[in-house]
């Protein structure tokens, strides 16, 4: 067996991306010349109208965090009592369930997507049920088609977690135009960010006006407040960051599809590691490299891998574990139980995210790779 040497820097999941700061500081004069620092400036009418271009989506409100934008669109879309949703997901998408004081219903999910299991949803659907909450995991679409078609028998309304998609498309629409409104996240950690921030999209022109009013406290005007809204608003900083990060992303995508390619290459052989290949139709965002570790017959479990990596400075992550169901503020509901999520009890015991970055070398990848092998 090679031994290999630990690196000498901590490789982490990931990076954020940090465009030059000289082009930062451009954009901050502006922002100080304007003297307006919130409350959609100038920045952010500008970032609107190119995330709804680059986005390929009709209507786009910004927000200062994804979770926000999600507690918001369940609140103008007026969901209430049961919203069916996935334990495989960050704990925001239950969470933003109960700040709506909406009961999750837990659905299990897909053995290859790992998304909700589009087949089972309509098991988990009650006289309460009002919506479907599906999450793009790690921006592989979910089965869009049989969604709606479950949605639209029974009248429930969808909204997508696409946290983590920004930038998929399916056969050439973007992702953000399924379902009633989808979110997406600009957290430092995705691979467009505003440091914070997130948005909604949606094809009815008629929720842009709620939206935008929900996201800024109901105000219509100077005298005049009509709904009881929150503050959702994008600050002009975060806009303007993201104005800078946005011409980057396409250089920093190639990077990583590039990574990926080299993942798969270095571990297709590997017997008791799996990993999704390319959808046909679907343009990923090469966002996340997540593999399966199959104890059985990779001869370690997925647990030993996450430690043994640590010696070697490899820093991955268990996304999601553990499963949201598992939470202790969810743990009672009954379709928590474990015999109603089978597949994702399974899955959560298997994930591993690697590192992925665009400044990550493809020697570096290699090396990962040869590591995770030294481990058999
Ligand atoms: C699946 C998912 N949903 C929601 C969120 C929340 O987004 P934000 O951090 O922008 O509030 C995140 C992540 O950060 C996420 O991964």
């Amino acid at each position: 067996m090679t031994q290999h040497k630990a690196f000498e820097q901590p490789i982490y999941v990931t990076r954020p991306l940090l465009p030059n700061l000289s082009e930062i500081h451009v954009k901050l004069e502006e922002v100080w010349q304007s003297q307006w620092l919130t409350n959609i400036g100038k920045q952010h009418k500008q970032l609107e109208k190119r995330t709804t271009e680059v986005l390929k989506v009709p209507y786009l409100s910004l927000f200062n965090n994804g979770t926000i934008g999600l507690i918001t669109a369940c609140q103008s879309l007026r969901l209430q009592g049961e919203v069916i949703t996935t334990p495989f997901t960050f704990a925001a998408t239950p969470h933003v369930l109960m700040w709506n004081n909406i009961k999750p219903i837990f659905c299990d999910i897909d053995p290859i997507t790992m998304n909700i299991d589009a087949d089972k949803i309509e098991s988990m659907i009650t006289p309460q049920t009002t919506g479907i909450l599906p999450v793009h995991v790690f921006g592989t679409p979910c089965d869009v088609e049989k969604i709606q078609e479950v949605a639209d028998r029974y009248g429930l309304k969808i909204v997508y977690d696409a946290a983590h998609a920004f930038g998929v498309e399916i056969n050439g629409v973007g992702i953000g135009n399924f379902g009633d409104i989808s979110m997406m996240s600009f957290h430092a950690t995705k691979l467009f960010h505003t440091v914070e921030g997130g948005a909604l999209t949606y094809r009815d022109k008629h929720l842009k006006d709620r939206i935008d009013l929900l996201k800024n406290f109901g105000i219509k005007g100077q005298e005049e407040v009509v709904m009881p809204g929150i503050n959702g608003k994008m600050n002009e900083i975060q806009a303007a960051i993201g104005l800078v990060v946005l011409n980057y992303i396409e250089e920093e995508r190639r990077k990583r599809a590039i990574l990926i390619d080299t993942y798969r290459r270095c571990l297709m052989d590997v017997e008791g590691i799996s990993f999704l290949s390319d959808i046909a139709g679907v343009k990923s965002n090469s966002q996340y490299f997540v593999m399966r570790i199959s104890e059985k017959i990779f001869g370690r479990s997925r647990n030993y891998v996450y430690d043994e990596f640590m010696k070697y400075n490899v820093f991955t992550r268990k996304y999601f574990y553990p499963l949201c169901s598992e939470y202790t503020c969810y743990r009672h509901l009954p379709s928590s139980s474990m015999v109603n999520l089978p597949v994702a009890h399974k899955v959560v015991q298997e994930v591993l995210s690697m590192p992925l970055y665009g400044e990550l070398t493809v020697n570096e990848v290699e090396k990962i790779c040869d590591i995770l092998k030294s481990f058999q």
